[in-house]
């Protein structure tokens, strides 16, 4: 269909057709209102294959000039607010076409020459998901930079480090929030990785086949920044493996968010009090005087299975779909851009609420988390997390560890018995149980001595820990 015909509202499609579209269709199929976002991607994709055109004299010198100029207007106009989009014309394409012609006449329906919109669209996808990935990105190191500055503070502060939700063995706070730095890390590369395959051009494909005017795609991929063509005109077309992969992607990173956050919920209430958060990330209760709600980290729990629920939906989308293109692909869209957002809006939110923010003032962040380092460490007393610490040393006096462990079991029950730690069971009833303890045993009972003891790579030896600090520095400078 030409644009022109396009602005005759409520006409037929072309002159194949016998009636206009009913209103309900129209509705129904239109994608304007939610893929107008997608105006800047269109417009430069356009105005790299206008260039190209006319760089093989496909459209006149003149030609492009005028597609030039229309842009830029349409540019202005769509950035002050005052483009009128329009539900007739379908999608945000066909909205940018219908005006680029009417401000430019002829130049305007030269433009389509050798493209289709289903080339189009996947170009435009690609192009603004490559650009938002590269946000993600720096929000993703926005928010393991907070998690270090955090984890610097705490390399000797020691939490109860659990396994079954049980007490386990103690670990250095940093530790564990280095934990969630690796994860976000990872987040990271696979975000860089997507990128890699979301940006390759799919402009020339055409409708399907090609097409039959002398294109340069890589000229045109040049000019967008892309990677690369894509190979075959009916994939190029048709796939949206990049944006499944990514919201893939994005569901593990959310994913991710939801398990810190699911321990910032239990290290925040009452019963824990291991940390708190600002304020301004909490909310009170309209009944409950009292109550300071971790509304943010519960929300991001809960945003993760919305995340989650859009890549089902776009891997379903694609399933059972035959070469080339089809329609259920317009349903890619707002899946895609629901997940951008909440997942760019939440690792913002996150930075800030455990890192703090910047006061210019001082050049120093404020407000991030605050760590109640004896509540943790009072935690971590109770539970016997040093037992397993008198087991290897019962192993370096030269017991088989499974007998070890067993002694050990007869040791935790005497104190839990006598209402006591391990470190605190005299040395004689301790040497009841084995006979080669000796007075230094209790510096391996001891949490921090129990903590030292980790030291291998990996460990949560405060060494250990202070070094990955530092690679994490050198890593996100
Ligand atoms: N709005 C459409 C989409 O999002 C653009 C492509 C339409 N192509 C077509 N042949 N109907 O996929």
């Amino acid at each position: 269909m030409s644009t022109n015909q396009l602005d005759k509202k409520s006409e037929a499609w072309s002159a194949l057709f016998s009636e206009p579209m009913s209103e309900l269709v129209k509705r129904y199929t239109a994608s304007v209102f939610f893929d107008k976002r997608l105006w800047l991607a269109d417009i430069t994709g356009s105005l790299a294959h206008a260039e190209m055109l006319a760089a093989q004299k496909i459209i006149g010198a003149s030609d492009l000039a005028d597609i030039q100029r229309g842009m830029a207007q349409i540019r202005s106009e769509i950035e002050a607010g005052g483009f009128e989009w329009k539900l007739d014309l379908e999608d945000v394409h066909l909205n940018i076409e219908a005006r680029l012609t009417q401000l430019v006449g002829d130049a305007g329906k030269r433009l389509h020459t050798g493209r289709s919109r289903n080339d189009q669209v996947a170009t435009d996808v690609r192009l603004w998901l490559r650009d938002e990935i590269d946000l993600i990105s720096d929000l993703l190191k926005e928010l393991q930079v907070a998690l270090v500055d955090v984890a610097e503070k705490n390399v000797e502060v020691i939490l109860p480090g659990f396994t079954h939700l049980q007490v386990a063995q103690p670990v250095s706070f940093a530790h564990h929030l280095l934990a969630y730095v690796e994860m976000f890390s990872r987040d990271a590369e696979r975000m860089v990785d997507v990128r890699r395959r979301t940006n390759r051009l799919p402009l020339g494909s055409a409708a399907l086949a090609g097409t039959t005017y002398p294109l340069d795609r890589e000229r045109v991929a040049k000019t967008l920044g892309m990677e690369g063509v894509c190979q075959n005109s009916l994939d190029g077309v048709s796939d949206r493996d990049f944006a499944i992969e990514f919201t893939a992607a994005a569901s593990l990173c959310m994913v991710h968010i939801s398990r810190f956050s699911e321990e910032l919920i239990l290290w925040m209430s009452q019963n824990f009090g291991f940390v708190k958060i600002a304020d301004r990330f909490t909310t009170g209760s309209s009944i409950m005087p009292q109550k300071k709600n971790p509304d943010v980290p519960e929300l991001a729990r809960g945003k993760t299975g919305r995340v989650v629920g859009h890549l089902m939906g776009l891997i379903t989308l694609m399933k059972g779909q035959p070469l080339a293109y089809n329609k259920d692909n317009q349903e890619d869209k707002e899946p895609l851009f629901d997940t951008v957002d909440t997942l760019k809006d939440t690792l913002r939110i996150f930075a800030e609420m455990v890192g703090g923010q910047l006061n210019p003032a001082t050049g120093a962040k404020e407000g991030g988390i605050t760590v109640n380092a004896a509540a943790m460490e009072a935690a971590a007393n109770k539970g016997y997390a040093t037992a397993t610490d008198l087991a290897d040393y019962l192993v370096k006096k030269g017991l088989p560890f499974r007998d070890a462990h067993e002694t050990v079991a007869h040791a935790v029950k005497a104190a839990t018995s006598h209402n006591c730690d391990l470190s605190e069971l005299p040395l004689t009833v301790l040497q009841g149980f084995n006979a080669s303890i000796e007075k230094d045993v209790y510096e391996c009972l001891s949490l921090r001595g129990s903590l030292n003891a980790r030291n291998t790579l990996g460990g949560t030896a405060p060494v250990q820990v202070k070094a990955q600090i530092a690679r994490h520095r050198t890593r996100l400078a």
